[in-house]
């Protein structure tokens, strides 16, 4: 159950177990209401409800095959719902025309696990054209800057120089980190960013996420990596067959023990 009280202008909620956080609920960055997706006859979501608020992070586990990409493809309109509403920063996905699926995009950074960045080139280079292909307006001195600031924010501002095959696969998460956060999207979504990664690095790359969620971005990170969701003890929402089954809010210890095995 969920108690509100309205303290001074900012409403609260207080969660199940007595914790108080700060409640916007009237202008979440993502909101799933009743998204159910189903492939021809497979249902790979049924019936989600779910909200990320502004700065949020929180992490999608689950096993393989239980709508983690699904919820990411739907938050970024490269699919939509088949019965359900998908608000992404105001605007409704699940009625969005293609044409128009940029004004949304514009606003979501997305993180993949296999980097996907361009092989001719450099870091430096990668970062300045995605930030040119959103906004044509942006010069290239322009773009130059402000991709050596989101370079030297993921701790890469001395490799900018560097083509992709010349960086570790951590390096090169980063250089598409970077270019996913440097038009300052209040979103950031990630698909097993750390999936080709060791552990070490995986750490790495989930302290980046941490620290981009703490400048501001909301972030969601679909992710097997039980071990360090665990140790966070950040938001986790599970995934079984398409359906949230839980929705554990941050400072709690997870029992997720039974996911190493999926
Ligand atoms: N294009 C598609 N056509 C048909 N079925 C699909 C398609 N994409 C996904 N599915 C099915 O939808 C379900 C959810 O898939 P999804 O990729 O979202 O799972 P996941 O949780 O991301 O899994 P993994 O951890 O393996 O990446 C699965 O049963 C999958 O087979
Ligand atoms: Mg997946």
């Amino acid at each position: 159950m969920r108690l509100e009280t309205r303290k001074a202008s900012q409403t609260f909620a207080l969660g199940p177990s007595g914790q108080v956080r700060p409640f916007a609920a009237e202008n979440p960055i993502v909101r799933f209401a009743g998204v159910t997706r189903a492939y021809g006859s497979r249902v790979a979501l049924d019936d989600v409800h779910l909200e990320l608020q502004p700065g949020e992070l929180a992490f999608l586990v689950g096993p393989s095959g239980a709508g983690k990409t699904t919820i990411l493809k739907l938050i970024n309109r490269e699919i939509r719902p088949t019965q359900g509403e998908v608000t992404v920063a105001g605007i409704a996905a699940h009625l969005l025309k293609g044409s128009r699926v940029a004004e949304l995009r514009r606003r979501v950074g997305v993180v993949f696990q296999d980097y996907k960045l361009l092989p001719r080139l450099t870091a430096l280079e990668n970062v300045a054209f995605a930030l040119q292909v959103a906004d044509l307006r942006i010069s290239d001195e322009e773009a130059r800057d402000r991709s050596l600031d989101a370079l030297e924010a993921v701790g890469l501002g001395d490799r900018g120089s560097a083509l992709p095959h010349q960086l570790s696969g951590g390096q090169q998460q980063r250089v598409a980190i970077a270019r996913a956060v440097v038009a300052k999207p209040p979103l950031l979504i990630a698909d097993e960013p750390t999936g080709n990664l060791d552990q070490q690095t995986a750490w790495e790359i989930m302290d980046l996420f941490s620290d981009i969620a703490a400048w501001g971005t909301a972030v969601l990170v679909a992710t097997h990596n039980v071990e360090i969701v665990t140790r966070l003890q950040r938001r986790v929402l599970t995934l079984v067959e398409g359906r949230l089954v839980r929705d554990q809010q941050a400072g709690h210890i997870g029992r997720m023990a039974w996911l190493a095995s999926s």
